[in-house]
This record gives structure tokens, C-alpha cells and sequence, in this order.
């Protein structure tokens, strides 16, 4: 497996943890499968960045904007953009007739394979897994595997964003603007510029970058860059703000005026209508 996606098992493990909290936010009933012990090292290794915090309120505030795409918006085709270890088509309650799409490398989901051998979808959910490079071309693959261009999506972009350089972000989102079909909502989140030079972070930016996983890639105006690339802005919220924080969220919220803080934004996009 590339060094980047042992994040993903990274981030299974904060959300083994959230599970098996009492009161968890959201039960993934496969994180610590999917995690491994590796999960678990990189869980100590990478200590002070608020992980399980952070992963606790973004899976969170995704889960529900996913139901909300779903139930409420009626979207019927979902594509996890650089899904790693999540295992929401197994965990959530979805509506009949669900097909769910899988980004990622290879190697990694060789081995999500092999971790969830014997898991069972819920009925009337498909899911394929599709083997690419997300910082190359990589749509042909996913048409290849059965994603249908005219019928609107949800695509969800986690964790991703840091681990890419600038140009093949812009260069996702604009695709994905361009070939989804109108009524799709994108999903996801992107670090500020100075979560990349934090001091305070320079222990946990430096083992990313000593395990070939540095971050790349961050925004402080994440509303400019995300229309930029094509997208109606319809939210973006700091953890910790009204309807990201659920209760869960320990740390200060800077106000958006302050300049060059260390922050996340996690956001909901649409497809412009014309
Ligand atoms: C931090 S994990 C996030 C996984 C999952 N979305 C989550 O939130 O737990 C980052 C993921 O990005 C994937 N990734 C990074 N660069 C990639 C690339 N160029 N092509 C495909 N996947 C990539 C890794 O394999 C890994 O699964």
C-alpha cells in the first residue's frame, strides 16, 4: 500500500475510538477492523493535531449531509472520492436502489477488501470499488466501472485535499463540476493555508512528511477557491461552529476575520444550475 493511504487507516482508528465512546456521535461497527494496529500507531504517532476530535465532528457532519442528499434531495448515485477505510455503504441506512462508487489506489482497496471480507451491504445497495490515481485522469475509470454522467450525484471528497498539490485539486473539483449532472451536491473538506506552517503542529506536519503523507495543500478562503473551481457555495462551516460542533468539539473557534489561524472547513457544494 502507498505510504499516504495508511492515513486512511489512521482516520478509521479516531473513528473506532468515537464508537466505542459511550454516547458515540455515530457507530462504525468496522473501524477497528479496518483500522488494524497500524491505524492505532499512526493514531499515538501523529498526537496533537485533535484527531478524534476533528474526525468525530467532520464524519459527523458528513454522515448527516449524506442522509440529507439522500433522503431529502433524493440522490440516487454516490461516488466516495479517495474513500480509504470509510465504511459508510455497510454502516449508514440507505434507500433502495443506492449505488455507491469507491476512489481510491489499488493497493489500498486490495486491502479494504481483505479487511472486510464476509461484511454485508444492506439490501438494495451496490458498491464498486475503483482502482485510480485522484492527482491524474482518472473519470474514464469511473464511467468504465458504471457511473452514469446524466444521473444526478453525491460525491464526497474526506480528507483528501491535504495530501494533493494545488493544481490537481482545482483540476478535481473542476472536473467533477463539469461532467456531474445538475442537481449534484459535492461533499468535503480542505485545511487552512496555515494549518500547513503551524508551529504548534510542527511535530505532527513533520511525521506526516518523514511517512511520504505531507500536506500539500491548504486554503484561507476556502468559499473564493471552491467557486473558483466552478462550484455554488452553498456552506462551509469551522468545527465547532453552529451545526458542526455536536457537542464534541473542545477548542476555540477563531472567528473567520482573524487572519493566518490554523483551521478546517468542511463544506457543501451544488452544481451550478446553468
Ligand atoms: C486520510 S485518508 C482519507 C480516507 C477517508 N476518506 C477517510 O476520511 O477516512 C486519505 C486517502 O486518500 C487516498 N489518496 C491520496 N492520494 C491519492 C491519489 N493520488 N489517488 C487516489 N487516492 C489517493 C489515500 O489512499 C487515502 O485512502
Amino acid at each position: 500500500m502507498e505510504a499516504v493511504s495508511r492515513t486512511a487507516q489512521w482516520t478509521a482508528a479516531a473513528r473506532a475510538l468515537e464508537s466505542e465512546r459511550e454516547s458515540p456521535l455515530f457507530v462504525d461497527p468496522y473501524a477497528r477492523t479496518v483500522a488494524a494496529g497500524i491505524g492505532f500507531e499512526l493514531l499515538e504517532r501523529y498526537a496533537g493535531a485533535g484527531t478524534v476530535e476533528f474526525l468525530a465532528v467532520r464524519t459527523t457532519y458528513l454522515d448527516r449531509a449524506i442522509a440529507e442528499a439522500v433522503t431529502g434531495q433524493g440522490l440516487r448515485q454516490v461516488v466516495f472520492v479517495a474513500a480509504g477505510m470509510d465504511t459508510r455503504p455497510f454502516r449508514l441506512t440507505w434507500p433502495e436502489g443506492v449505488s455507491v462508487f469507491e476512489l481510491d489506489r489499488p493497493a489500498l482497496l486490495a486491502a479494504k477488501a481483505e479487511l472486510l471480507e464476509g461484511a454485508e451491504l444492506p439490501a438494495g445497495v451496490t458498491r464498486t470499488p475503483v482502482a485510480v490515481d485522484l492527482a491524474g485522469e482518472w473519470i474514464g475509470s469511473l464511467v468504465e466501472a458504471g457511473w452514469q454522467a446524466e444521473v444526478p450525484t453525491l460525491w464526497v471528497v474526506e480528507g483528501l485535499f491535504f495530501f494533493l498539490p494545488e493544481d490537481a485539486v482545482r483540476r478535481l473539483l473542476a472536473t467533477v463540476c463539469e461532467r456531474t449532472a445538475r442537481g449534484s451536491v459535492l461533499l468535503g473538506d480542505v485545511a487552512s493555508r496555515a494549518s500547513l506552517q503551524n508551529p504548534l503542529a510542527r511535530p505532527f506536519l513533520n511525521a506526516l512528511k518523514e511517512d511520504d503523507s505531507a500536506w500539500l495543500f491548504g486554503t484561507d478562503e476556502p468559499e473564493q477557491f471552491l467557486a473558483e473551481c466552478g462550484w455554488d457555495v452553498r456552506e462551509v462551516k469551522q468545527p465547532g461552529e453552529e451545526g458542526a460542533e455536536f457537542g464534541r468539539w473542545p477548542f476555540q473557534v477563531v472567528p473567520r476575520e482573524v487572519p493566518r489561524v490554523p483551521r478546517s472547513f468542511l463544506f457543501t457544494l451544488d452544481v451550478p444550475q446553468s
